[in-house]
């Protein structure tokens, strides 16, 4: 399963990709303002920035809805960097620019799915990835998890090379029942990432074993 963190926080790019297990970024509108990057050619940089410390992988989002402005600007990113990938909303015109961007060679994230039947229809248009957002699923009583399930098997039922990228991750149980059902990525914030490595049982073991390694050794 891959590991892709869901921030524009360059710092935590960084940290996450340090640890060596980091596969890829995903940012959205809301995480880009959050760091307050604004203007088109700020931007663009804030992005070049992040693919200048990760292998691959970094989600871009269109902030056009409407099919032409997605085409020119999901060209314009992906023209960013090789490791860009356009981040289109699951509306009709954002199926129809999956579909085309797809033909044009240029890989697609459809983000802010909510149904299978959603995801059905990214993965006809031959998105690369589909981010279905388990965390505000489950905000207001609905199963994320189980949207998950539903994607991975009917993805496993028509061999399609979409791949499942689940979002809205909130915690570290979220991300390893992710990985039970055979999600293909999990995105998430740094400090789900980094709560894995949390295990009392740990914490004692170590203190034990050097307290025992210093009354021999001093
Ligand atoms: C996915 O690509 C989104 O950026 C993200 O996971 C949304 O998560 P949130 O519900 O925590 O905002």
């Amino acid at each position: 399963m891959k590991f892709f963190i869901d921030t524009a926080n360059l710092k935590d790019i960084q940290e996450a990709y340090d640890l060596g297990v980091l596969d890829g970024v995903t940012t959205n509108p809301s995480l880009m303002a959050k760091e307050g990057i604004a203007g088109e050619e700020n931007v663009n940089a804030h992005y070049k920035a992040i693919c200048n410390i990760v292998d691959n992988n970094v989600s871009a989002e269109v902030i056009a809805t409407d099919f032409e402005a997605m085409i020119s600007e999901g060209k314009a990113l992906a023209d960013i960097d090789d490791k860009i990938v356009v981040k289109i909303p699951m509306i009709k015109d954002g199926v129809k620019a999956i579909k085309y961007l797809t033909s044009e060679g240029i890989r697609t994230n459809c983000t802010l799915v909510f149904s299978a039947g959603q995801a059905l229809l990214a993965a006809k248009a031959g998105a690369s990835y589909v981010s279905p957002f388990i965390g505000r699923l489950d905000d207001i009583s609905f199963d994320g998890l189980q949207l998950i399930e539903q994607i991975v098997q009917i993805y496993d039922n028509y061999g399609f090379d979409t791949e499942v990228l689940a979002a809205s991750i909130r915690h570290t149980m979220h991300l390893v029942q992710c990985a039970e059902i055979g999600s293909d990525v999990v995105t998430c914030p740094l400090n789900v990432i980094t709560s894995l490595l949390n295990h009392p049982l740990t914490d004692k073991g170590l203190e034990q074993f050097l307290a025992d390694h210093a009354k021999v050794n001093g």
